[in-house]
C-alpha cells in the first residue's frame, strides 16, 4: 500500500478498488470515496458527518484534540491580543494580513454599505414587537435577496465580493433592528465615524434624544468576542450556506440559511441556552443535580456550552473568553454570580468521570453570554451577537466555494428504509391494517 492510496475489497464480488488520499496542509487526510458506488454500487454512509471531510479549504484549521484554531495560519489566541475584528474579516476574506492601507480601505468600503435600503424597514413593523431577533434577522437579512437581485451576478467574481461586503456591513444594522424592535425603540442610523463595534454599539444602545458614548471596554470586548465568533471550519451553519450556495442560490438568501441552521440550540443558540440553564440552576448546591440530568441516559438535558463536535479539548476559545469576563466584570463593578456559578460548574464537571471520559469541555458559548450580559446585551440576542461574527465566516466560505472551478452541487445520498414496492389500493378496498 503507497502513502497515497488505500486499498478497499468488497467481500461480497472479491473485487478491490483503489482509495486515493486527499492530503492537506496540516490535519488528516481524506479518503477519495466518490467512486464507490460507480465501482462497487454502494455508498458511504456517515450520519451527522462525524468522519466526512466535505470540501477542501484553505481558511480556517481545527485540531481538536490540541485545541487549536487557525485562521488563514494565525493562531486565535495571537489575533485576539493583536488584531480587530475588521482585519480578520480582511484576512478571512482574501487570506492574508492587509497592509495599513488595504485596511483602511476595507474598514472605509464595509462603512460605505452600512445603511440598509429605507424600505427594508419595513419589514421589521411586520412582526410582533416580541418576535425573537433570530426570527427577525432569518426573514429581514434574506429580504436583502430582493433589494440586489438586479446586481448580483455570482458568476462575476466583483459582483460576489460586493455581497460580501454588503452582508459584513449590513447584518450589525439588521441586527441592531431586532433589539430595537423589541425595545420598541426607532432604528439607529449607522454613524461611520465610528469603529465596526464601535458603530454597532451606537445603533443597539444610542437613542435619538440623548448622546451616547460609546464605552472603549465594551467596544474592546466585543470586537474579541466577534473575532473569535467569525469562522469555524464546516459547522453546521458554514456547511449549511455552503450546501445552500452549491446550488448557485441568492448570497442573501444562503446566509439566512446560515443564520436559521445557527439558531439552533446544539449550535450557536447555546449562548442563548447557557444563560437560561444558569438561571435555572440558580445556587452552587443545584449544581449536582443537574449534573447528574446530564449524565442520565433516560434524561435528554445536556450542560448547554459543553461539547463539542470537533474539540476534545479545552475550547481555545472558551479560555480567551473567560478571561474577558474577569475584566469586564471587574469594569462593571464587581462580578456576576451567573458567571460564579459558571466557574463552579465548570470545575465540578470537569473533574467528573463522565465529563473526563467524553472530553466534554466548555466551549465557545459557555461564557460569551456572561459578557454580553454584561454589555447590556439580553438573552434573546446571544445568538444574532454570534451571526453578526460568523457572517465573515459564511462569506468567506461561500466566496471559497463559488470561486472553485471544480465545485458542485451538494446532493447526497440515503440509505432507503421504506416499504419496498408495492401497488396502490383503491379507497373501497382498503381495510384499517391496510
Ligand atoms: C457551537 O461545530 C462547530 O464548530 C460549532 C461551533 C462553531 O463555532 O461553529 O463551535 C459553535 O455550536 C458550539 C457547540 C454549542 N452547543 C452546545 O453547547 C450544546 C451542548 N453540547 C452538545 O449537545 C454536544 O456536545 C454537541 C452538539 C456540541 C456535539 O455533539 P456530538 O459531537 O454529536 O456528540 P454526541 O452528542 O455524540 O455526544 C457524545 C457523548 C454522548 O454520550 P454517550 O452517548 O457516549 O453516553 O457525550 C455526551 C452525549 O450524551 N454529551 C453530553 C454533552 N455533549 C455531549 N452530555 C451532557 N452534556 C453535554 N453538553
Amino acid at each position: 500500500m503507497s502513502d497515497r492510496t488505500l486499498k478497499l475489497t468488497d467481500q461480497r464480488s472479491g473485487k478491490t478498488i483503489d482509495l486515493p488520499l486527499v492530503k492537506g496542509t496540516l490535519g488528516p487526510p481524506g479518503i477519495g470515496v466518490g467512486h464507490i458506488y460507480r465501482e462497487l454500487g454502494a455508498f458511504s454512509y456517515d450520519p451527522g458527518f462525524l468522519s466526512t471531510a466535505s470540501c477542501q479549504s484553505n481558511i480556517t484549521y481545527i485540531d481538536g484534540e490540541q485545541g487549536i484554531l487557525l485562521y488563514r495560519g494565525y493562531p486565535i489566541e495571537q489575533l485576539a491580543a493583536q488584531s480587530t475584528f475588521i482585519e480578520v474579516a480582511y484576512l478571512l476574506l482574501y487570506g492574508e494580513l492587509p497592509t495599513a492601507a488595504q485596511l483602511e480601505d476595507f474598514r472605509r468600503l464595509i462603512l460605505h454599505h452600512t445603511m440598509i435600503n429605507e424600505t427594508l424597514k419595513r419589514f421589521f413593523t411586520g412582526f410582533y414587537h416580541d418576535a425573537h431577533p433570530m426570527a427577525v434577522m432569518v426573514g429581514v437579512v434574506g429580504s436583502l435577496s430582493a433589494f440586489y437581485h438586479d446586481s448580483t451576478d455570482i458568476a462575476n467574481p466583483k459582483h460576489r465580493e460586493i455581497s460580501a461586503h454588503r452582508l459584513i456591513a449590513k447584518v450589525p444594522t439588521i441586527a441592531a433592528g431586532c433589539y430595537k424592535l423589541n425595545m420598541g425603540e426607532p432604528m439607529m442610523y449607522p454613524q461611520n465615524h465610528l469603529s465596526y463595534c464601535g458603530n454597532f454599539l451606537h445603533m443597539m444602545f444610542a437613542v435619538p434624544c440623548e448622546d451616547y458614548e460609546v464605552d472603549p471596554l465594551a467596544e474592546r470586548a466585543l470586537d474579541i468576542l466577534f473575532m473569535l465568533h467569525a469562522d469555524h471550519e464546516q459547522n453546521a451553519s458554514t456547511a449549511t450556506v455552503r450546501q445552500a450556495g452549491s446550488s448557485g442560490a441568492d448570497p442573501f438568501a444562503c446566509i439566512a440559511a446560515g443564520i436559521a441552521s445557527l439558531w439552533g440550540p446544539a449550535h450557536g443558540g447555546a449562548n442563548e441556552a447557557v444563560l437560561k440553564m444558569l438561571e435555572e440552576i440558580g445556587d452552587v448546591r443545584a449544581i449536582p443535580r443537574y449534573i447528574a440530568r446530564a449524565k442520565d441516559r433516560d434524561d435528554p438535558y445536556r450542560l448547554m456550552g459543553f461539547g463539542h463536535r470537533v474539540y476534545k479539548n479545552y475550547d481555545p476559545r472558551a479560555r480567551i473568553i473567560r478571561s474577558i469576563c474577569h475584566e469586564v466584570l471587574e469594569s462593571r463593578g464587581g462580578s456576576d454570580p451567573l458567571f460564579e456559578l459558571a466557574l463552579r460548574l465548570e470545575e465540578i464537571a470537569l473533574n467528573d468521570e463522565y465529563f473526563i471520559e467524553r472530553k466534554l469541555y466548555p466551549n465557545v458559548d459557555f461564557y460569551s453570554g456572561i459578557i454580553y450580559r454584561a454589555l447590556g446585551v439580553p438573552v434573546n440576542m446571544f445568538t444574532v451577537m454570534f451571526a453578526i461574527a460568523r457572517t465573515v465566516g459564511w462569506v468567506a466560505h461561500w466566496l471559497e466555494m463559488m470561486a472553485d472551478p471544480d465545485q458542485k452541487i451538494g446532493r447526497p445520498r440515503q440509505i432507503y428504509t421504506g416499504p419496498a414496492q408495492r401497488d396502490y389500493v383503491p379507497l373501497e378496498k382498503r381495510t384499517a391494517s391496510d
